[in-house]
C-alpha cells in the first residue's frame, strides 16, 4: 500500500490534500484524557492530533503547527525515567499549554520546581482567577474545575506568573505571556470542569490564532478529492454492515466514485429482526446505492453446530466471514481497493502504542476487529481506502448526517460483528436465534417508545443456555429459558455502567417478553458495570 504521512507524521491514506492543515498537537504522556483533549479541540472546529511525547521536533516542525498541548500522565516529573519532551520544543516559538503533568513538566524544564504536594487534590475544586487576561477570559472566578494531582508546582520558572489558584494549589494556572506558554493544573477537557471549553477556545483562537475551519463540509470536500485521486478509474469493494461507519463510508465513496463502488453485504444470519431486509431496501430504493447481498445464513449456522465456547464461536464466525468474502469478491471482482471504516481511535499514536518514533509508522497495524478483513489470504490483497481514519465517532456521525444518512443509522447503537451469535450463551441454533430476535425486538421497541434510546450506549437481550427455570403459566408449571436485559450507558464502550431506567420500562419489557415470546418464562436484569464486567456476555 502506498502510504503518505499526515501533518504530524502518522500514516494515512495517500493523496492528502489536507496536508498543511492548521493543527494543534497533543503530546501524549500516557493520560487517559489525551484523546478527549483532541476531541474537545476539534469541537472548536480546529484540527488536532494526538502524538507520542517522543515525536521528534523536526516532525512537529514540518506540520502547519499552531500550538501544542502537553497532556497529563500517570508519572511524577521527578521520577527516574519519567517521560519528558525534547527541550528543543521551547525554541519552536509556538504556543504551548501544559495540562496537569504537562504543566509540571513545563515548570520543571523551564527552571521551576515541582514537589509532592502536602495535600493532593482529586475531584472538584473551585478555581479563583487572579489574572483574567487571555487564557482565562470568560472563565468565571469560582468555577468548579476537575483536579487529579498529587504533585504541585512550588516555584515558578523565570518569566512566569500565576493566573489562578485553588484553596490547596497556589499555582493552579500559570503563564509566560510573552512566550505564550501556559499551564493548568486542572483538566479543562472533562465535562465536570466549568468554563473548560472557554479556556480551550481562548487557547486555540486567541493564543494560537486558529480559525474555526475544520468543519464537516471541509472534511467532505477534502475527502472526496482524496478518494478520487487515490482510486482513479479503479474499482472499490466495501463490506457493508449497516453500522454508522460502513454506511457513512458507503455514502462518501458513492458520492466520490459512483458505480465504481461495490457494496457487499454478507448476511450471516445473526442480525436483529428484519434488519438485513431493511438495510438492503434503504440502500437500494431510497439511496440508489446498489448492494450485493450475500445470503450466507446456512453456512454460518452450520459452522456453529455444537459449538458452545465463546472464543471458538467468534473464531469460526471470523473464519467463515473471510471465506465468504474471499469467494464473493473473486466472483464479482476483480477489485483494486478495499474500503475500511477505520477511525482515528483505531490508529491513534499515543505514549503506549507501538510507534516507530522516527518514521511515525505504527509497528503493529491494528485492523478493525469487526469484520477482521485483516485476515485475508495473501492472494487477495487490496490497497486500502480509509477516508474516515482522521475522524472520531461523533465526527463520523456528523459526516453521515451531512451526506444524507438517515437518523436511524446515524444514531444506531453499536452492534457487534458476530451479532446475536455472541448473545446466545451456549449453542446457537435457528430456534434460539428466533427466540432471541423476538425478545430483542421488544427491548428495542420499548426503549424507543420510552425516548431513552439516544441516552443509552446499548440496549439488548441475551439468551441464557437451556438451564430451564421453573415458572407458572395458567395452572401449569413451565420450563423455559431466561432472558437477560443488558441496558448500559457509556462514553466510548471502554467503561460502562448499567442504566438506571425507570421500573415501568423494565416492567413493560419483562411482561411483553414472557407473554409474547414462546420459550422464555423469566427476565432478569444485568446490573454489572464495566469493568469488571464486559458489555457483551461473550
Ligand atoms: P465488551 O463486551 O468488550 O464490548 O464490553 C465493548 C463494545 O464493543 C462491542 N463489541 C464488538 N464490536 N465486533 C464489534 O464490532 C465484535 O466482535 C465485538 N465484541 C464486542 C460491544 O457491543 C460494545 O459496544
Amino acid at each position: 500500500m502506498v502510504a503518505s504521512v499526515s501533518p504530524l507524521g502518522q500514516t494515512k491514506a495517500p493523496a492528502g490534500t489536507g496536508e498543511g492543515r492548521p493543527t494543534i498537537a497533543i503530546l501524549d504522556f500516557g493520560s487517559q484524557y489525551s484523546e478527549l483533549i483532541a476531541r474537545r479541540i476539534r469541537e472548536t472546529q480546529v484540527y488536532s492530533e494526538v502524538v507520542s511525547y517522543r515525536t521528534p521536533i523536526e516532525r512537529l516542525q514540518t506540520a502547519n503547527l499552531k500550538g501544542i498541548i502537553l497532556s497529563g500522565g500517570p508519572n511524577s516529573v521527578y521520577d527516574e525515567g519519567a517521560p519528558a519532551c525534547d527541550p528543543a520544543l521551547w525554541d519552536l516559538g509556538v504556543p504551548v499549554l501544559g495540562v496537569c503533568y504537562g504543566m509540571q513538566l513545563m515548570a520543571q524544564q523551564l527552571g521551576g520546581q515541582v514537589v509532592r504536594a502536602s495535600r493532593g487534590e482529586y475531584g472538584r475544586a473551585e478555581l479563583w482567577v487572579d489574572d483574567p487576561t487571555d487564557l482565562l477570559t470568560n472563565v468565571e472566578s469560582g468555577s468548579v474545575m476537575w483536579m487529579s494531582h498529587g504533585d504541585a508546582v512550588e516555584a515558578l520558572p523565570p518569566g512566569f506568573g500565576v493566573l489562578a489558584h485553588t484553596t490547596n494549589t497556589p499555582c493552579a494556572a500559570i503563564a509566560h505571556h510573552q512566550n505564550r506558554w501556559y499551564g493548568v493544573q486542572f483538566h479543562p477537557e472533562v465535562v465536570h470542569s466549568q468554563g473548560g471549553m472557554a479556556l480551550l477556545r481562548n487557547f486555540v483562537y486567541h493564543i494560537c490564532q486558529c480559525e474555526p475551519k475544520w468543519t464537516t463540509n471541509t472534511f467532505i470536500e477534502e475527502a472526496l478529492t482524496d478518494i478520487r485521486q487515490q482510486v482513479g478509474e479503479k474499482r472499490v469493494l466495501l463490506a457493508l454492515s449497516g453500522g454508522v461507519d460502513s454506511s457513512t463510508l458507503a455514502f462518501l465513496l458513492h458520492k466520490a466514485i459512483g458505480d465504481r463502488l461495490t457494496c457487499m453485504f454478507i448476511d450471516q444470519g445473526f442480525m436483529r429482526k428484519l434488519e438485513p431486509e431493511r438495510l438492503v431496501k434503504l440502500f437500494e430504493e431510497q439511496f440508489h446505492i446498489p448492494v450485493h447481498y450475500v445470503n450466507a445464513r446456512d453456512r454460518f449456522i452450520d459452522r456453529l453446530a455444537g459449538v458452545t465456547d465463546p472464543e471458538e464461536k467468534r473464531k469460526r464466525i471470523g473464519y467463515e466471514f473471510i471465506r465468504v468474502f474471499e469467494e464473493e469478491s473473486i466472483r464479482i471482482g476483480p477489485f483494486d481497493f478495499l474500503a475500511q471504516g477505520t477511525l482515528y481511535p483505531d490508529v491513534i499514536e499515543s505514549a503506549d502504542t507501538n510507534v516507530d518514533p522516527v518514521t511515525g509508522k505504527r509497528v503493529a497495524v491494528k485492523i478493525k476487529s469487526h469484520h477482521n478483513v485483516g485476515g485475508l489470504p495473501p492472494n487477495l490483497r487490496f490497497e486500502l481506502v480509509e477516508p474516515l481514519r482522521k475522524l472520531f465517532k461523533d465526527e463520523v456521525r456528523k459526516v453521515g448526517s451531512a451526506l444524507g444518512l438517515p437518523d436511524e443509522i446515524v444514531r444506531r447503537q453499536p452492534f457487534p460483528g458476530p451479532g446475536l451469535a455472541i448473545r446466545i450463551i451456549g449453542e446457537v441454533t435457528r430456534e434460539r436465534l428466533n427466540i432471541l430476535r423476538d425478545a430483542d425486538l421488544i427491548v428495542r421497541q420499548e426503549v424507543n417508545r420510552s425516548g431513552l434510546y439516544d441516552s443509552l450506549w446499548q440496549a439488548f437481550a441475551v439468551l441464557l443456555p437451556t438451564v430451564r427455570t421453573v415458572g407458572v403459566m395458567g395452572d401449569q408449571r413451565t420450563y423455559a429459558c431466561p432472558v437477560v436485559l443488558r441496558l448500559v450507558t457509556s462514553e466510548d464502550g471502554m467503561t460502562a455502567d448499567w442504566a438506571k431506567v425507570p421500573y415501568t420500562l423494565l416492567d413493560t419489557i419483562a411482561n411483553r417478553i414472557v407473554n409474547e415470546v414462546a420459550g422464555v418464562n423469566r427476565v432478569v436484569l444485568d446490573i454489572t458495570s464495566k469493568p469488571p464486567g464486559t458489555i457483551e456476555w461473550e
